[in-house]
């Protein structure tokens, strides 16, 4: 009989995967059981530390909330959100590399008039982002929908403040005409930390890992016939760019910031987006 036994463990769980729904669900699942398996023997994992997963698995699930997603955060802070992100967003060179998307982007944000100021709570130093879609050839894109999004001055976005922030409050959407600008004003972004009140907080300090994430804003690009970036802008000089809690800067994605003296902004950056065609351009390995 194929009773479970220390050394045929894995093959023992995974011969019982007889009719599986998709030969996907197979492959994933019975190469999970083996890394997991091969993991907990590695280890040789105590009752206790068995115990102590199963009450930080728990506490994880039991903090999330509609606006709070400690899995993701987790996924986050152990390197694979960026994993995932950079296996499935593989792009030629020139094109604008993406990044960890965050928990805080949310639907239903409002378009506004481009070149309008995206913080409504007067909270901040005022600072002019803009520059232009285009394709990998350098062709402007027109109609592209620039999604944008960022922490107010005191390093919380709405979602986390409401009632103390205005709703929307540093989030906006802008749609590039025919020359493929786009323009907005926000605040000079700061850096801030990621929540570490629940189990994920728990862990990175008995890890010795600091929460924080450098100064950015958000972005997600949006154009018919070109893949979707989500991606993001780093404050050049920031003191977490080399120990960013979720692993997310990338040296394409790093702006100076230019102090300017104009009576609409104190601070501008620049940056242009390059997107790919879908399908056609940018999949190597897929
Ligand atoms: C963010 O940048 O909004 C973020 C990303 C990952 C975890 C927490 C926050
Ligand atoms: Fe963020």
């Amino acid at each position: 009989m194929n009773y479970f036994t220390e050394d045929r463990s894995p093959d023992v769980v995974n011969a019982r995967m007889t009719e599986v729904s998709s030969p996907r669900l197979h492959r994933v699942m019975t190469s999970l059981v083996e890394h997991l398996h091969a993991f907990i023997k590695d280890v040789e994992l105590t009752e206790p530390e068995w115990e102590a997963a199963i009450d930080f698995l728990t506490r994880t699930g039991q903090i999330c909330t509609d606006t709070r997603q400690e899995f993701i955060l987790l996924s986050d802070v152990l390197g694979v959100s960026m994993l995932v992100d950079a296996i499935n967003n593989r792009v030629p060179d020139g094109a604008t590399e993406t990044t960890v998307f965050g928990p805080f982007h949310v639907e239903g944000a409002p378009e506004r008039e481009m070149g309008a100021n995206i913080s409504l709570d007067g909270k901040g130093e005022t600072c002019l982002f803009e520059g232009r879609v285009v394709d990998l050839h350098g062709n402007p894109v027109e109609d592209a929908l620039v999604s944008v999004w960022s922490d107010n001055e005191d390093g919380f976005y709405d979602v986390q403040q409401p009632g103390i922030q205005p709703a929307f409050n540093n989030r906006g959407i802008f749609r590039t005409g025919p020359d493929g600008r786009y323009a907005f004003r926000g605040i000079k972004p700061v850096s801030y930390p990621i929540p570490d009140d629940g189990p994920v907080g728990g862990m990175l300090a008995a890890l010795g890992r600091h929460p924080w994430r450098p100064a950015h804003m958000h972005f997600m690009i949006t154009a018919n016939g070109y893949r979707r970036v989500i991606t993001h802008i780093f404050v050049a000089g920031d003191p977490y760019l080399v120990s960013d809690a979720v692993f997310g800067v990338k040296q394409s994605l790093i702006v100076p910031f230019e102090k300017v003296d104009r009576p609409t902004e104190s601070w501008r950056a620049h940056f242009d987006f390059v997107l790919c065609r879908t399908d056609a351009e940018g999949r190597p390995g897929h």
